[in-house]
């Protein structure tokens, strides 16, 4: 099992890099190739907005000057845009200043020239965009309500299976795969529950580093997530419309609270069986190239009686990327996966509506119809007569984490 950091060297205090043991030369040599690949997208990011703004002035300036005319605002808003793209490479700047050595027990080396910036491709900086829109959904007041819809039924389900007047919830452990910018482990932390976040992106392992390490003052940084969206404006101005970041203080847990980030592939990593009391993945198992594979380490990981919480949908990521495996499942097939596993699907709810990342005042508005699902991997595969008795006197004392409640498992829609 990963293991959970001290305080890092750089402020990485909540970062730790699991190594793949059996990584080769070469292994390493394409990892850091990568990190540095992800620092220049952080580094280029001005220079891609600015092009794209200078295409849309050459555009305008390129009408009959009275159709320019009848526009006297549109270049006056280009000219904004240009200003806070300037003030998003900042940020951006500040999280690549942090993230150089973030990792503990891992060094990338530095370029020979660190100022040098280097062209990104459009899949770096598309990706890079989406991370700046996570910002919102996941450390600004702008982000509450999206969190309320995706976060807050995992956290309730969580004190619903967990209740802190029947366990002790610093024992219990909770795992969020994906965990993006680690809004949703911090909260689960925040009360009380081990909490630990894994994220594979260095786009978002970069950016919560950040902001859960160096952004302690609430509400003391701006970003403009909405510039990079020119189509679909009611008003010019709500293109160039900031959030503010973050709405409350990250450094703000509870002296005693266990929370932490580590950084790696979801099944590379968590190979230990029996480990955790819960694992809640949102908006995660569709990042799967199998997504069986998921279930399986979800399975596996998971101590006897414990419970994965899921609330997502299946936008399949690898979906039509070349020489990439995709097998792109119903919810209908991953059910039947689930429970010829052995889960007992104890709540189901096939249509929960929610956003992500979400441009509120757009005039093209996506909502997910999400599954929502409480599996529960029984206890009793793995206990005899004699040993269920013996949990069922010390359930009665105080109970331990994740041994079921014996409920039967309904397999039915709640
Ligand atoms: C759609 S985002 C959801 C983020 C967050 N859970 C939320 O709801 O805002 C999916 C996240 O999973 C991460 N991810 C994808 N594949 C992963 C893997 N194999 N292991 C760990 N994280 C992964 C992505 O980098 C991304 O941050």
């Amino acid at each position: 099992m990963a293991e959970t950091t001290g305080e890092g060297a750089q402020g990485g205090s909540f970062f730790n890099k699991e190594r793949i043991k059996y990584s080769p030369e070469e292994e390493a040599r394409l990892e850091r190739q990568h990190f540095w690949r992800i620092i220049d997208a952080f580094r280029f990011y001005r220079v891609h907005v600015q092009e794209q703004v200078k295409r849309a002035e050459r555009q305008f300036l390129s009408l009959p000057q009275r159709h320019q005319n009848l526009l006297p605002n549109v270049l006056s808003n280009l000219a904004r845009i240009s200003q806070c793209a300037d003030h998003n490479q900042d940020i951006l700047q500040a999280i690549v200043h942090n993230s150089l050595h973030m990792f503990e027990n891992i060094e990338y080396g530095e370029r020979e020239d660190p100022r040098k910036v280097r062209p990104s491709t459009t899949f770096d900086m598309d990706k890079l965009k989406s991370t700046i829109k996570q910002f919102a959904r996941d450390w600004s007041e702008t982000g509450r309500a999206e969190r309320d819809t995706c976060y807050k039924p995992i956290i309730q389900e969580i004190q619903r299976l967990f209740p802190s007047d029947q366990y002790d919830v610093s024992k219990v452990s909770v795992l969020i795969p994906g965990a993006g910018l680690g809004r949703l482990a911090w909260e689960i932390a925040r009360l009380g529950y081990i909490c630990q976040g894994n994220e594979w992106s260095f786009f978002m392992l970069f950016s919560s580093n950040f902001v859960l390490n160096r952004c302690e003052k609430v509400n003391s940084l701006t970003l403009y997530p909405w510039i990079h969206q020119f189509s679909n404006n009611k008003k010019s101005s709500d293109q160039t419309r900031p959030i503010i970041f973050p709405d409350i203080n990250p450094q703000s847990l509870p002296l005693d609270a266990d929370f932490s980030m580590v950084a790696g592939d979801f099944v590379e990593v968590y190979r230990d069986s029996d480990s955790w009391d819960c694992v809640a993945t949102c908006f995660f198992i569709d990042t799967a190239h199998n997504v069986i594979e998921y279930v399986e380490t979800i399975w596996k990981i998971l101590k006897p009686g414990g419970v994965w919480i899921n609330l997502g949908p299946l936008l399949y990521h690898f979906e039509n990327m070349a020489n990439e495996l995709s097998v792109e499942l119903s919810y209908e097939d991953i059910r039947t996966a689930i429970v010829n596993f052995g889960f007992h699907i104890e709540v189901e709810k096939p249509s929960v509506q929610t956003t992500y990342t979400e441009n509120d005042r757009s005039m093209l508005r996506y909502i997910y119809d999400c599954v929502f699902f409480v599996a529960r991997k029984p206890a009793e595969l793995y206990f005899t007569e004699e040993e269920e008795d013996e949990e069922d006197d010390q359930q009665q004392s105080s109970p331990p984490a994740a041994k079921s409640p014996r409920r039967e498992g309904t397999d039915m829609l709640t």
